[in-house]
C-alpha cells in the first residue's frame, strides 16, 4: 500500500512510518514541521535504510495538498496532523478548532477528489470524557469532553463517521490512543516535547537526566491501589503497529470503526516511577503534591476489539517502555535540538 502520513514527522507519526516500511508498505510524510524537526527525516532514513519521501506542507493548505495527491497514487491516509496540548487548547480554542478541523476537512476534500477512500484517524481516549468506569469500551456513550483539544478529537470522529455514512465506499478507523510512551529501540526517534513536559514519562526522563529536580506526583489520594492515578501506558511501537494493522484492515472493509489502542493494563504513577528506576538503575526523586485539575482515578482500555477486528495486540512490557524512553533521552538529552 502507499500511504499518506499527515503529521508524519511527529512522535507517533514517525514511529508509524518505520513500522509501515518494515511491513513492506510505501509512505509519504506530509508535515509543516510546526511541532516536529527536520532531523527526524534523516533518522528515519538511518533506521529504514531507505530514502524518505517528505513534503513540507500544511495539511490545511488545499492547493498544496491537491498537488501532493496528484503526484502520488495513495491507497490510504493516516491523519496525525494536529495540535495536541490540553492546557494550551484551553487558552487557544480558536487556533485548536481551526487547525484540528481544517486539516481533516481539507484531507477529506482532497481524498474525495483523488478517489482515495481509506482513512485512519489519530483519536484519543480523552474523548470518553471524565468517566469513572474503566475498562473503557468503544460502545460506551462518551461523556462531554473537558477541553477544546478533546472536543476537537471528538468532533473529528463525528465528521469522519458522517463522511462514511454519506459515502458507503469509504472506510475509516478512529483509533483511540491511551497513553503512548517509549521510543524506537534504536534510540534515534522519540518524543521531543517543547519546554516543560506536560505528560508523565517525558517528565520522568528529564528528572532522571538531571534536567529537572524532581517529579511532582499529582495526588496520592485517588481511589487506586497506591492512591496515585492509574493509566493505560502503551509502547509507541505497539501503537504504530496498530496503525499498520488498521490500514491493512481498511483495504478490504467498508464503513467506520472506533478502535481502542491500549494494553488493557493499568499502572499507577508510582508503578511507572518504580519500574523506571529499577530497569534503568537511575534515581527519580519525586514528591507528592496536590491533584492536577481534571485528572481521574483510573483510565484504561478494553482492547478486545482491536484484537478481534485487526488481529493486533500490544506486545511490549512496561520494562520495555521504561528502557526505551530512557535510551532515547540519554542519547538525545535535548531531543532533536542537539
Ligand atoms: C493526557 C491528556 C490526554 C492526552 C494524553 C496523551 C490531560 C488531562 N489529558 O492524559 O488528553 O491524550 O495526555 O498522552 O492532560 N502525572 C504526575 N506528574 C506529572 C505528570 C503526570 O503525577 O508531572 C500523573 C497524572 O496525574 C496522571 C498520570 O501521571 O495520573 C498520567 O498523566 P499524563 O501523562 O499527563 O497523561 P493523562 O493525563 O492520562
Amino acid at each position: 500500500m502507499k500511504i499518506l502520513l499527515s503529521g508524519g514527522a511527529g512522535f507517533i507519526g514517525s514511529h508509524t512510518y518505520v513500522e509501515l516500511i518494515n511491513a513492506g508498505h510505501e509512505a509519504v510524510i506530509v508535515d509543516n514541521l510546526y511541532n516536529a524537526s527536520e532531523k527526524v527525516l534523516e533518522r528515519l532514513e538511518t533506521i529504514t535504510g531507505k530514502p524518505v519521501t517528505f513534503c513540507n506542507a500544511d495539511v490545511s493548505d488545499k492547493e498544496a495538498m491537491r498537488a501532493i495527491f496528484a503526484a502520488h497514487s495513495f491507497d490510504a491516509v493516516i491523519h496525525f496532523a494536529g495540535y495536541k496540548a490540553v492546557g494550551e487548547s484551553v487558552r487557544k480554542p480558536i487556533e485548536y478548532y481551526r487547525n484540528n478541523l481544517d486539516t481533516t476537512l481539507t484531507l477529506c476534500e482532497c481524498m474525495r477528489e483523488a478517489g482515495v477512500r481509506c482513512i485512519v484517524f489519530s483519536s484519543s481516549a480523552t474523548v470518553y470524557g471524565p468517566i469513572e468506569t474503566s475498562p473503557l469500551v468503544e460502545s460506551m456513550h462518551p461523556l462531554d469532553c473537558t477541553n477544546p483539544y478533546a472536543w476537537s478529537k471528538s468532533i473529528n470522529e463525528r465528521i469522519l463517521l458522517d463522511v462514511c455514512t454519506a459515502m458507503p465506499d469509504w472506510s475509516c478507523a478512529l483509533l483511540r490512543y491511551f497513553n503512548p510512551i517509549g521510543a524506537h529501540e534504536s534510540g534515534l526517534i522519540g518524543e521531543d516535547p517543547v519546554g516543560v513536559p506536560n505528560n508523565l514519562m517525558p517528565y520522568i526522563t528529564q528528572v532522571a537526566s538531571g534536567k529537572r529536580e524532581r517529579l511532582n506526583v499529582f495526588g496520592n489520594d485517588y481511589n487506586t491501589p497506591d492512591g496515585t492515578g492509574v493509566r493505560d501506558y502503551i509502547h509507541v511501537v505497539d501503537l504504530a503497529r496498530g496503525h499498520v494493522a488498521a490500514c491493512e484492515y481498511l483495504l478490504s472493509h467498508k464503513g467506520a470503526e472506533i478502535i481502542n489502542l491500549g494494553t488493557g493494563i493499568g499502572y499507577s504513577v508510582l508503578d511507572i516511577v518504580n519500574a523506571f528506576q529499577r530497569v534503568n538503575d537511575v534515581p527519580v526523586p519525586y514528591a507528592i503534591v496536590e491533584r492536577r485539575a481534571g485528572d481521574m482515578d483510573s483510565y484504561y482500555a478494553d482492547p478486545t476489539k482491536a484484537k478481534t477486528l485487526l488481529g493486533w495486540q500490544a506486545e511490549k512490557t512496561l520494562d520495555d517502555m521504561c528502557r526505551d524512553s530512557w535510551r532515547w533521552q540519554s542519547k538525545n538529552p535535548n531531543g532533536y535540538r542537539d
